[in-house]
């Protein structure tokens, strides 16, 4: 069979390739990929990266994760900083880390995850004052940020560790993008930030031994993510039964707060943001939140399901602004995609960003339309065109926790507060490890009580 040659992008630079493009503006880059091919190659320095345009073919590499593993300089470097963890591992380990780790989300202990957010995040709304201005990014974060600490360890830790925890994740989540870009001599050298990091990591990894090691040896379940983890038994094809040992506990511990933590905290100020922007959405969300929590009670996990506007506010904010906006792969053995022979050791870049934005699937793909998602209304898009948790057997784990916990604390700022825009300028998305606003700062409106009856 005769194949053809992947296309390269246009607008190459001598020596740098496309790379100051897509460092200067990643997503308006990608977004010029589409009409150049389903399949279009980009050069960055002297690594050559394919970028998939197509949702066929991010499906079929997706479900492929046998030959389209997690490798290549990316990972090799993002695993010097988060450890062999269920993000990063490759495929020969992955069942077995999967396989331990499923019963620490399982749905069954998703209330008392819930539960935290809701208190977490009543204590946040509870600090607002009418006609506070909010730095929303970083204060999103912090939230984010405890309520996982507090689901990984319970009440484990005291205020000063977990604080010191907190500011180590967030020294490790900073210098994550930063290291993966630059070469890894430039991260060898001793400077202030280098050395920041690595105490960072240390002093992280320290605590987290002591905390396993004390639940470890009250062999209880606290019903966090720690005890279901330290509890969790695989048997192996050979009968043989294993557990996760400390070190790859601590592993999965700082991948869930990498993983976790800024996604998060993204979906939640991108709500808000457009929210913001949409003043009579912002009303329908009000008006659905005060008939369900009846302005006073604190929200819970069931009553999600009696929410379903503000689950397609969150869906469309998923689709304009997918916190994980592209992954990466390496190609482990020689493979032909659309007539493209793609040989082993190929970068492969796929992007829920690009897929999200398609107008064949999203009519006017840059409106905030959280009616595309009223099924009885809508066409709804085929399930492979809306990848915010990415597909296949390295989907989300926390897709569940992550999706109802960000409703719950939407649910919660909603029945108390309005958070209108300062101005008309639109914020700009950072595209680093996560998709982050450039800078949101929302004014906090008390809203009147509404004193209508629990349903
Ligand atoms: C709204 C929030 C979240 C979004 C948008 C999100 C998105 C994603 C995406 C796109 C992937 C697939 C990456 C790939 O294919 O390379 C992924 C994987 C993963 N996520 Fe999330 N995530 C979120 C929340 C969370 C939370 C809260 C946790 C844990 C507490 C978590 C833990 C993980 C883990 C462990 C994986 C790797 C799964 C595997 O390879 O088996 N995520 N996430």
């Amino acid at each position: 069979m005769t194949t053809r040659t992947t296309p390269s992008a246009l607008g190459t630079l001598p020596f740098a390739g496309h790379a100051p493009r897509m460092l200067r503006d990643p997503l308006r880059f990608l977004s010029s990929l589409p009409a150049q091919g389903d399949l279009v190659d980009i050069q960055l320095g002297t690594m050559k990266v394919t970028v998939v345009c197509d949702r066929e073919l991010t499906r079929q590499l997706l479900l492929a994760d046998d030959i389209c593993d997690k490798g290549g300089p990316w990972y090799d470097r993002i695993r010097e900083t988060i450890g062999n963890g269920l993000v990063t591992c490759p495929h020969h380990v992955h069942r077995r880390q999967r396989r331990l780790i499923q019963p620490s989300f399982h749905p069954s202990r998703l209330p008392g995850y819930a539960r935290t957010m809701v208190s977490r995040a009543t204590a946040v709304s509870d600090g607002w004052h009418d006609g506070q201005v909010i730095d929303v990014p970083p204060l999103m974060l912090t939230l984010s940020m405890r309520a996982l600490l507090q689901n990984l360890f319970s009440s484990a830790l005291d205020p000063q560790t977990a604080q010191d925890a907190i500011d180590d994740l967030r020294t490790i989540l900073r210098a994550i993008h930063r290291r993966t870009m630059l070469p890894p001599a430039l991260n060898r050298l001793p400077t202030v930030g280098n050395r920041r990091y690595h105490a960072a990591g240390q002093r992280l990894r320290r605590n987290l031994q002591t905390v396993i090691a004390g639940q470890r040896q009250a062999g209880k379940d606290y019903g966090d993510l720690l005890s279901a983890m330290l509890s969790a038994r695989d048997t192996a094809d050979d009968g043989s039964e294993s557990a996760l040992a400390d070190a790859e506990i601590s592993d999965q511990l700082i991948t869930f707060f990498a993983a976790g933590s800024e996604t998060m905290a993204n979906i939640l100020s991108w709500t808000l943001y457009l929210l913001s922007r949409h003043p009579e959405i912002e009303q329908r969300l009000h008006a659905e939140v005060d008939s369900v929590l009846a302005g006073s009670s604190p929200a819970c996990l069931d009553d999600l399901d009696r929410l379903p506007f503000l689950n397609r506010v969150m869906r469309e904010t998923l689709r304009l602004y997918p916190p994980v906006w592209m992954v990466t792969r390496e190609v482990t053995a020689e493979t032909t995609l659309s007539g493209h022979a793609i040989p082993a050791g190929s970068a492969i870049m796929l992007s829920p960003y690009l897929l999200h934005r398609q107008s064949d699937v999203y009519p006017d793909p840059e409106r905030f339309d959280p009616d595309r998602w009223d099924s009885a209304h809508c066409p709804q898009p085929p399930r492979h065109a809306f990848i915010p948790f990415g597909l296949g057997p390295r989907k989300c784990i926390g897709d569940q926790y992550g999706m109802a916990l960000a409703a719950l604390a939407l649910a919660t700022f909603s029945s108390r507060w309005q958070l209108s825009a300062l101005s008309d300028a639109e914020v700009r998305p950072v595209a680093h490890t996560s998709l982050t606003p450039a800078a949101l700062r929302l004014r906090a409106i008390e809203r009147p009580l509404h004193p209508l009856p629990r349903r």
